[in-house]
């Protein structure tokens, strides 16, 4: 089949496009490499395109006939998108209402979103699930339930069909250490403190030790990203259904603590941390876990990294690697 991945040159992205070629699938990228470093592989056709630009995006798309788009491109520093509203609402929501204007153009009718746990705020249950609340607390969890909705309207109106997919906390590397990930700024747990073992930096600043979870420290749902790439191929089966507009959570349903972490990273590296604790931060919520009830059920998908460290193993040889 002919897939659009967006976002390719990403994190998440780069994983799906590995997964579809393994698969023998005829893959192209858009991505403008704000954010992402595109690997030229022989197979993978890359084209440099903004979404924000929906005149090029259309010549672009024109005569491609993909079969589904999957799209990762966005900005997703979440402290960021609170001081830079307007870029991460071009980036964002902006960006996929102009794909969206364009697969309808050319009449590609089938798209899988990368959404946010981020979209439900903070938590009223013990676990989440997808018939939680959503109000989300950041403007990158605002972008994300704005497009949700968006993708609900084109579902009524049009023959649109959607699936968003609401990641937990995304994790690791491809088993190869070819890819894996990295942000700039970062500002996820594992790899900020991957990169600073690396670079012999000792000192690990934990943000809050008194929340009421088992050891003082927030707790967190890390689903490896290859187990993410699974969940989205498993989900094209629902666009053979005459309609579509589904959402799903993706993550394990087990959370772990950053001291769980943080244990779990001297144990695989071998290498012994220095913890500081620090005041909370604000808009933290102590406990951010998935009820993957939904996505084990209907989609017969169920993560194949169930144990922290091996998660943890993976991403420390790709960042050994770098
Ligand atoms: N990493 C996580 O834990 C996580 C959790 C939930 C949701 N998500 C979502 O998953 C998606 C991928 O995340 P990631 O961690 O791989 O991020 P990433 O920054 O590594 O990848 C995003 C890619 O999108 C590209 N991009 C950004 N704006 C673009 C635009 N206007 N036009 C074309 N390309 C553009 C960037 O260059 C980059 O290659 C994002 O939408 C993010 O919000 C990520």
């Amino acid at each position: 089949m002919k897939f659009l991945v967006t976002g390719g040159a990403g994190y998440i992205g780069s994983h799906m496009v590995n997964f579809l070629l393994k698969k023998n699938h005829d893959v192209t990228i858009f991505d403008n490499l704000s954010t992402g470093k595109f690997i030229n592989k022989n197979r993978i056709k890359f084209e440099k395109v903004d979404l924000i630009n929906l005149s090029k995006l259309n010549k672009s798309m024109k005569n491609k006939k993909f079969d589904a788009v999957f799209h990762f491109a966005g900005l997703s520093i979440v402290s960021e998108s609170e001081k830079k509203t307007k870029k991460y609402y071009l980036n964002n929501v902006l960006a996929t209402k102009n794909l969206i204007k364009s697969m309808i153009k050319y009449n590609i009718n089938n798209l899988i979103f990368s959404s946010s746990a981020s979209v439900y705020g903070l938590p009223t249950t013990k676990k989440i699930s997808e018939n939680h609340r959503t109000r989300p607390i950041s403007e990158y969890g605002k972008n994300k339930k704005e497009i949700e909705k968006i993708l609900i309207k084109f579902g009524k109106k049009k023959n649109f069909k959607s699936i968003s997919f609401r990641y937990f906390n995304a994790a690791g590397a491809d088993e190869s250490a070819k890819i894996g990930e990295s942000h700039h700024p970062e500002t996820h747990l594992i790899p900020k403190v991957l990169e600073s073992v690396k670079h012999r930096k000792k000192n690990m600043y934990v943000y809050g030790n008194t929340y009421n979870t088992k050891d003082g420290t927030c707790i967190r749902d890390y689903i490896h990203v290859n187990d993410i790439a699974r969940a989205h191929y498993y989900g094209l089966k629902k666009f053979k259904n005459r309609k579509c507009t589904l959402t799903y959570n993706i993550g394990t349903g087990r959370g772990h603590s950053v001291l769980e972490i943080l244990n779990g990273i001297e144990k695989i590296t071998k290498k012994k941390l220095n913890i500081i604790f620090k005041r909370k931060r604000k808009g933290d919520p102590p406990i951010l876990v998935a009820d993957c009830k939904k996505i084990f059920k209907e989609l017969k998908w169920k993560p194949k990294y169930k144990n922290i460290n091996t998660i943890l193993l993976t991403a420390w040889k790709w960042h050994k690697k770098t």
